[in-house]
Parts: C-alpha cells; structure tokens; sequence
C-alpha cells in the first residue's frame, strides 16, 4: 500500500480501502474514498468556536468556515451511495454570538442536492449545570441556554438505502424509540483527551437506525474514533479520518479495543494511515 513511518504509520498515494483510520484532512480523504462507495458519513465537525483540538485552529470567520465546509460536503457527496445518508451533529451558537448554524448548514446541504430526511434532537440534559441566566427572572434579556444539539439527516439522491431486511440489527423497541426523534443521551463524560467526543449511545442510534451490516460508515472529522468504535462493534466497516496524528492514534488504539456485539459480522481491526502526495 505504501512505505512505513518510524511511528508505525501505513503512508499512502493511493485510494482508500476499508476499515482504515486516516490521518490527513477531510477534504484530500474523501478525494481518494471510491465513488459511491459509503452508505452512512457521521460527523461533527470543528465548531469554528476557538476550541483546542491538537494541531488545529478552529477560528475562521464565519463565511469562510461555512465556504469551506460546503467544499467538504460537496466532496462527501460524490463518495456517497445513491441512497445514503449523512448524519451531521451541530451544536447550537453561543448565546451572544448566536448564529442560526443548523439553518445555515441545512441550506448549504440542500443547495448542493441532498435531500433532507429530518432533525434529530439529541437532548442532553445539562439543565443542572447551567449559570447563564441573562436577566434572572425578568422579560428585559432572558436567556435560553440551549441543553440540546441537532443531528441533521440527509440522503443523496433518494430516500431508501438498497440493502437486506435481514441485514438489519435494530429490535422493534430500538425501532420505536429511535423513530421518536427525541433523544435525552447523557453528553459524553469521557473525553479520552478531546475537547468534543461524541457519547456512544447517539452514534449506536445513527449507526443502526440508518445503515445495514455489512455497510460502510464514515466520519471525516473522526477525532478520537467513536464512529469507527461503534461501527466495527456492530458489523459495519469503517473510515475515521483526522487532521491530527495524536487523535489518530488514539483512535486507531480504541477501534482496535472494540469486540463485535452478538451476531454482528467480524470486521477487521484498523490500519492507521497517512495521506501523501497528490489525490
Ligand atoms: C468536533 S471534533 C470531532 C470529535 C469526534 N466526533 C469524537 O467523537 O472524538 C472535530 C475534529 O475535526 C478535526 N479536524 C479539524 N480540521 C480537520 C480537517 N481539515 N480534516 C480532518 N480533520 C479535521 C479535529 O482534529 C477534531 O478532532
């Protein structure tokens, strides 16, 4: 595939198998994932709210982080079956800075051709932990202090993803609470070393609701794997890329760790790889 690092890291000019962690940027990443290959992306990606991920500065103005997330989303869709789905988690704004981002993102999406399936509310339940009031008790500047995220679910071409009834893992229970677009999901208390990981429970949700075994699942702001964790435990082959080498590894050590849940297909432990040279 490519020649060796002193780390131990695969480097690659080549295009982009399965079960992989990538250590290189979203954008020459999915450049290099094969056509129609991928049946559900999960990401979130940086926030653009100045916060300290290893290796990366997350403060461009606004235009030009929604400019080059559209870039990025544009490159996703290319990779994506007819069928699949994009499943993107966004936090609201701060409240002074507040910005209508899920608004903001949905109309880029939807301007590039996805179709947009519905709003997730993934309810986190930080009511205890809140100070930000505004104006304590008075109408004259209230604030909502947002205790919620939005996962935001598209679909590139049409709404059905091709695939086996019997390669569906999802209980009817699981089918009938999902289906409630409500989730109250405890944030994620483990932060293995990331300022943003996502808990597992929301991306088994995603990883079951919208996709088969069997299938691909990607996330191009992978930060510390969670995706490909929850992935490779549920049968599904996996993606996870990020600019940073620290999260890679990290990421790499805990998909590695992941054991399959009764009845889901074996899928391979993950070769962390660096991207070089021209897509
Ligand atoms: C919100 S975090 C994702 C956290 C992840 N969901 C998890 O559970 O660990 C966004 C990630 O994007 C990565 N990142 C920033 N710019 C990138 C780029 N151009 N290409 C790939 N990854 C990037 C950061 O290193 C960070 O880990």
């Amino acid at each position: 595939m490519g020649s060796r690092r002193s780390s131990g890291t695969l480097r690659t000019r080549r295009p982009l198998g399965v079960d992989l962690v990538v250590h290189g940027d979203a954008q020459e990443a999915l450049r290099r994932i094969p056509a129609n290959s991928v049946q559900l992306a999960i990401t979130s990606p940086p926030y653009n709210l100045r916060i300290e991920y290893a290796g990366y500065a997350d403060d461009r103005a606004h235009d030009e982080y929604l400019a080059w997330l559209k870039e990025v989303w544009r490159d996703l869709h290319r990779v994506l079956v007819v069928g699949g789905r994009f499943a993107l988690n966004v936090a609201p704004t701060s409240i002074k800075a507040f910005r209508p981002i899920h608004h903001e993102l949905t109309a880029d999406l939807r301007a590039l051709g996805y179709i947009m399936r519905t709003e997730v509310i993934w309810y986190k339940q930080t009511m205890g932990r809140r100070t930000a009031w505004g104006s304590w008790r008075s109408p004259s500047n209230p604030h909502i202090v947002p205790s919620w995220e939005y996962v935001l679910v598209f679909s590139k071409g049409q709404w059905k993803l091709p695939g086996r009834k019997e390669d569906s893992d999802l209980t009817s229970a699981e089918f009938q609470s999902y289906s409630d677009g409500f989730w109250a999901i405890p944030p994620e208390r483990a932060r293995r070393g990331h300022p943003a990981p996502f808990p597992e429970a929301l991306i088994e949700r995603l990883v079951k609701f919208y996709s088969y075994r069997g299938n691909t699942v990607l996330d191009m702001f992978g930060g510390t794997g969670t995706v490909g964790a929850v992935a490779r435990r549920h049968g599904r082959h996996y993606l996870s890329v990020d600019a940073s080498l620290e999260y890679c590894e990290r990421a790499a050590e805990r998909i590695a760790r992941a054991t399959p849940v009764e009845g889901a297909p074996a899928i391979p432990a993950p070769r962390l790889v660096e991207l070089v040279g021209p897509a």
